[in-house]
């Protein structure tokens, strides 16, 4: 049995009526099964994303963008794939911080909804919905799709797409996000390589308010590491639930 970590210790705890907002990368579901993108093995050095995650793959080769969700979809849907005690932790404390907590997440898939959190903001969408390139409309999705489906708003076959942000378009709810980090006091990164704006630029923009406090918590150094005041680098799993239990024996 190899011996349990030591409890991460904060080194500045938050105000107990601080207002929080958290941003989460691919790192946090790693253990729920998921893989991430960029560390050995990763989604990208298996395909290229620029095959399979811009428009215009999809306007080249739509079958093939598809099966690439299909396959990631189906994958987190299995019975294996559940929220950790990282997404946990997170939910947890939105329901039990006084001040207001914000999850942005980088993630497309929905295991901070399976583990309890509700102020969450998928800025690169969710590949639990489709869009259509057609009329917009955006409908709940959980079975494979292809260029057959036809729209349930236009009737029109062929746009059906993830409702996901490919390389190049513009992330979902930028604006709420940015007012978010320009009034917080504390801001936590959480699982990311930090190599993709416009996230990897959150902690600067944090920063620009003297009294935001910003701390990662990742497996490893990330690429924004030395921009943060406070760093603690472990599994999500252990590292998210020890600090999170620190901020909520203050409360
Ligand atoms: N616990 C904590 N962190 C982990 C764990 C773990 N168990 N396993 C891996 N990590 C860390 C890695 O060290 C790395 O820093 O998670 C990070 C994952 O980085 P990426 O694979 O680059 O994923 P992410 O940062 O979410 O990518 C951002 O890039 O390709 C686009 O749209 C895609 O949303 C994605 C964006
Ligand atoms: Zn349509």
């Amino acid at each position: 049995m190899n011996n349990p970590s030591p409890p991460v210790v904060p080194r500045i705890l938050p105000r107990k009526d601080s207002s929080i907002v958290v941003l989460t990368g691919a790192g946090i579901s790693k253990e729920s099964g998921l893989d991430t993108f960029r560390d050995a093995n990763g989604i990208w050095s298996r395909v290229s994303w620029e095959d399979v995650a811009t428009p215009e793959a999809f306007a080249r080769q739509p079958d093939r963008v598809h099966a690439f969700y299909n396959m990631r979809r189906a994958r987190t849907r299995s019975i294996d794939v559940q929220p950790n005690k990282a997404h946990l932790a997170l939910a947890l404390l939105e329901s039990l911080w006084p001040g207001q907590v914000l999850i942005v997440t980088q993630n497309v898939d929905s295991l901070h909804e399976k583990a309890g959190s509700v102020n969450l903001i998928h800025m690169h969408g969710n590949y639990d919905e489709a869009r259509c390139n057609f009329c917009g409309a955006v409908v709940e999705w959980i079975e494979d799709m292809s260029t057959e489906d036809i729209c349930s708003g236009c009737v029109r076959s062929g746009g059906m797409r993830p409702n996901v942000v490919w390389f190049g378009e513009t992330p979902m709810g930028l604006d709420e996000i940015t007012e978010a980090l320009l009034s917080c006091d504390l801001f936590i990164s959480i699982g990311t390589s930090g190599n993709v704006y416009p996230a990897a630029g959150f902690v600067a923009m944090a920063r620009r308010q003297e009294q935001t406090h910003t701390v990662e918590l990742n497996l490893e150094p990330s690429s924004g590491a030395m921009m943060f005041h406070e760093v603690h680098h472990g599994p999500a799993t252990v590292i998210v639930p020890s600090y999170i239990n620190a901020l909520l024996a203050k409360i």
